[in-house]
């Protein structure tokens, strides 16, 4: 029997099949895989030839299909690297060659740079230099820009699903526009398709060498709302960090992850017994 709130040291494809054959269905896959960008994780190997890769993540959203709620939301954080920038679209038309329905692309911003003129006085700024935000890492290269962004492509089975846009949302800068129009009833905003969102400040050590802060797929779970008894999966848990999400939500979560070294952390993590992230970290200078 398969409980919640808990993370399986197994293969996410073989796990799906269970859950389907015990009729669980999820309301939420929130999730990052390997990007086949060759990182060194301890056990798997991120090293597969393109067309290999496809089909796998194919039989991942195939297997998912028969998991997910008719109304429920796959969100998949993908990334690439600058010499191939492509793939993440190839994997969201393998994704719709299963049938799933691209809904909504979301533009992860991880670092972000912009000059006081577009920040525009009336915001708030009284400074003639450019606002840094976030983690800024370079890559050497005379050819590419440093990549600052990746995605999260927002499937669902029919691109009907209503989700819950003001949770997610932000407040009005200019409080004029509350009532302004029918539909600005209240201080909250849509707050659109890109998020800056910076990585927290990791105390010490790198546990893992590819993960989401908490609050990418903390968003991405009030994005599709939240609902009583609602059940999330990761099928890449890693260390735990969409579990974290949602236990600050409240909500039920399960994970599978292959390393058990990955599972320790999460489980780690989740108890309270390690606390990796420096605490107001998020608005490191750069
Ligand atoms: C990009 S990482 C996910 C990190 C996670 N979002 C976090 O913040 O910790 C992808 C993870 O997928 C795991 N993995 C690779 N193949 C898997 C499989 N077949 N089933 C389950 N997990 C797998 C890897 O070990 C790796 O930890």
């Amino acid at each position: 029997m398969i409980g919640l709130n808990q993370i399986y040291q197994e293969d996410c494809i073989t796990f799906m099949d269970k859950l389907q054959e015990e009729k669980i269905l999820v309301d939420v896959i929130v999730t990052s895989p390997p990007y086949n960008i060759n990182k060194e994780y301890g056990t798997y190997k991120d090293n597969k030839g393109e067309s290999q890769y496809l089909e796998w993540l194919k039989d991942v959203a195939k297997a998912s299909q028969s998991i997910l709620k008719n109304d429920g939301s796959f969100f998949l954080n993908i990334g690439c690297r600058p010499a191939d920038p492509i793939l993440p679209f190839l994997v969201a038309q393998k994704f719709e060659e299963t049938g799933y329905v691209l809904q909504n692309t979301i533009h992860w911003i991880k670092s972000v740079s912009i000059d006081p003129e577009d920040i525009g006085r009336n915001n708030g700024s009284r400074s003639n230099e450019n606002l840094s935000i976030g983690h800024f890492k370079p890559i050497i290269s005379e050819r590419y820009l440093s990549d600052l962004h990746e995605y999260v492509f927002h499937f669902t089975k029919t691109g009907n699903v209503k989700i819950d846009k003001l949770r997610a949302g932000v407040t009005y800068q200019d409080k004029s526009n509350i009532g302004r129009w029918k539909s600005a009833t209240r201080d909250k905003r849509d707050r659109g398709n890109v998020w800056v969102i910076s990585y927290p400040t990791i105390q010490e050590g790198r546990p893992h060498p590819a993960v989401f802060p908490v609050k990418l797929p903390q968003r991405c779970i009030e994005l599709h709302g939240i609902k009583p008894n609602m059940l999330v999966y990761d099928p890449f848990m890693g260390i735990g960090n969409t579990a974290l999400a949602c236990i600050r939500l409240k909500v039920n979560y399960i994970g599978t992850e292959i390393d058990p070294q990955y599972i320790k952390t999460a489980q780690e993590q989740i108890s309270g017994k390690i606390d990796l992230y420096l605490q107001g970290g998020e608005d490191e200078l750069i």
